[in-house]
């Protein structure tokens, strides 16, 4: 056993030298080594991990050197405010809604959300209207949001106070949000963005448009995932004045009295690089990305979704399809074994995520190593992927916390409330949640892709966690 378990394990990765195409965006350091005052930078990290001594400003009360280069994130992206956070855009997304809404609000969110936005539905205790995903039939992977659906939510719902979208999701797929936004607007409503798949969106002109520019009122982007910025640095942006006096206050609850300098000068940079180099850095990237997309799409069974497929997507990103019939989870397992490292896996598509700090080598890595996969024997049992009709709300996600709560074999479930999201990959979209009833359309659903063997967060030896009814024994258990 390791007396250095962490630190042994870290080391250990490091050594694989992977291609990196995850997250975050610097690509082990890559993004520094780009220009003279990032390479001082990288030199200079550890010793840049400080305190508020003398001369460098707090980032919860901003006069100095922090304020300045705040003002400058502002001013690139066009924002009445932005603001750097440390703790990744999960604080953002809780800053943002804690500081749109009050307590007992409706808001629309789009059903396929990152759970920092579920987590913040429960904790601001508000009443959240879901809005249905689409599946790509031919590619089982979650689209945007569905948008006929959306314009009958709206129209049932026209007191909710907001809407909360995720532009773009997971693989790049953007929903049409100046729409959304226009729509929106005609009843008063606020626009959410989580943007953290999206924070070069707008540099060039081949890239999805900034959501900060598309007109949502707040809008977070991850600086780390796409971008030079370490790990945890994000970028909240505000354009409705009537809000930044909430969101100072929201952004500075839920961050961190001591935060990095070192993430801090990496997001300083970040927003630099793209101001400076962004134009020709991402020229070069997106003619990497479609040279060698052109050149994967002949290799049979693999696809990478494009604008052909999709109406917004953002061309950085490879969305990796294998044909149905054949196992992603083993092409993703034989990519790991040629060094390269992928963002994540899904069942039937890989995703990889490229920078700017990815040259054409690594493209060619990339397109050498499936050009030699033995996909033939990749060979599985194909099963559709399914969605069903969002489950009826019998209690808000908050009411459901601290009940009791108990898990029950799935087919005992009919008729209890669902204290857990259950979620198969693919496609990654909850089936049931928080406050939901449990049907007998669910549980087929449910039993589907337990047998089917794909992954199902939220089962656990075919049992389901529900509110406890009286006569029983629960157990509390936080999500
Ligand atoms: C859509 C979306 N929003 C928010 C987050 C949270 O971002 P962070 O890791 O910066 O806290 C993620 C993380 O993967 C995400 O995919």
């Amino acid at each position: 056993l390791s007396k250095l378990p962490l630190v042994e394990g870290v080391l250990r990765y490091t050594k694989e030298n992977n291609v990196s195409l995850s997250m975050p965006g610097h690509k082990g350091g890559l993004g520094f080594k780009e220009t003279l005052i990032g390479q001082e930078l990288y030199e200079s990290f550890i010793k840049c991990d400080i305190t508020e001594v003398d001369g460098v400003d707090n980032l919860h009360l901003p006069q100095g050197i922090i304020k300045e280069a705040q003002e400058l994130l502002s001013k690139y992206y066009k924002s009445k405010k932005s603001y750097f956070l440390v703790n990744g855009s999960t604080s953002g997304n809780l800053a943002m809604v804690f500081a749109s809404f009050d307590e007992g609000d409706k808001v629309l969110v789009e059903r396929n959300c990152h759970r920092s936005i579920l987590n913040a539905i429960i904790l601001r205790k508000l009443r959240p209207i879901y809005i249905k995903n689409k599946v790509h039939t031919k590619y089982d992977a979650p689209m945007a949001i569905d948008m006929e659906h959306l314009l009958h939510i709206i129209n049932l719902n026209k007191d909710a106070k907001g809407i909360i979208i995720t532009y773009p999701n997971y693989y790049g797929i953007c929903t049409e949000l100046e729409f959304i936004i226009k729509e929106c607007k005609k009843n008063s409503m606020k626009v959410l963005v989580d943007s953290a798949h999206g924070a070069h969106f707008g540099v060039h002109k081949d890239l999805p448009e900034s959501a900060v520019l598309l007109g949502a009122d707040l809008v977070v982007m991850s600086a780390h995932k796409t971008l030079a910025s370490l790990n945890q640095g994000s970028f909240l942006h505000v354009n409705n004045e009537s809000l930044i006096e909430k969101v100072d206050f929201y952004v500075s609850a839920f961050l961190s009295t001591s935060p990095s300098y070192m993430i801090m000068c990496s997001m300083d940079y970040s927003r630099y690089y793209l101001q400076e180099n962004g134009k020709q850095a991402y020229n070069n990237l997106l003619f990497n990305s479609k040279k060698y997309r052109r050149l994967i799409n002949e290799i049979p069974h693999i696809h990478i979704l494009d604008e052909t497929d999709m109406k917004s997507i953002d061309l950085t990103r490879y969305v990796l399809n294998i044909e149905k019939g054949y196992s992603a989870e083993v092409f993703y397992k034989y990519l790991k074994s040629k060094n390269i490292q992928p963002e994540m896996c899904d069942g039937r598509n890989v995703i990889l995520i490229f920078s700017p700090f990815n040259k054409e080598e690594d493209f060619n890595i990339v397109y050498n190593a499936i050009k030699s996969c033995p996909i033939e024997d990749m060979k599985e049992e194909y099963n559709e992927v399914i969605i069903n009709e969002i489950p009826a709300m019998v209690l808000q996600p908050y009411e459901v916390m601290n009940r009791k709560r108990l898990w029950v074999p799935l087919k005992t479930a009919i008729g209890r409330v669902c204290a857990g999201a259950v979620v198969p990959y693919p496609p990654g979209i909850p089936l049931i949640t928080l406050g939901e009833e449990v049907d007998k359309n669910l549980i087929n659903m449910i039993e589907y892709y337990v047998k089917i063997g794909n992954t199902v967060l939220g089962i656990k030896n075919k049992k389901i966690l529900v509110l406890e009814d009286e006569h029983e024994e629960g157990i509390t258990y936080y999500i």
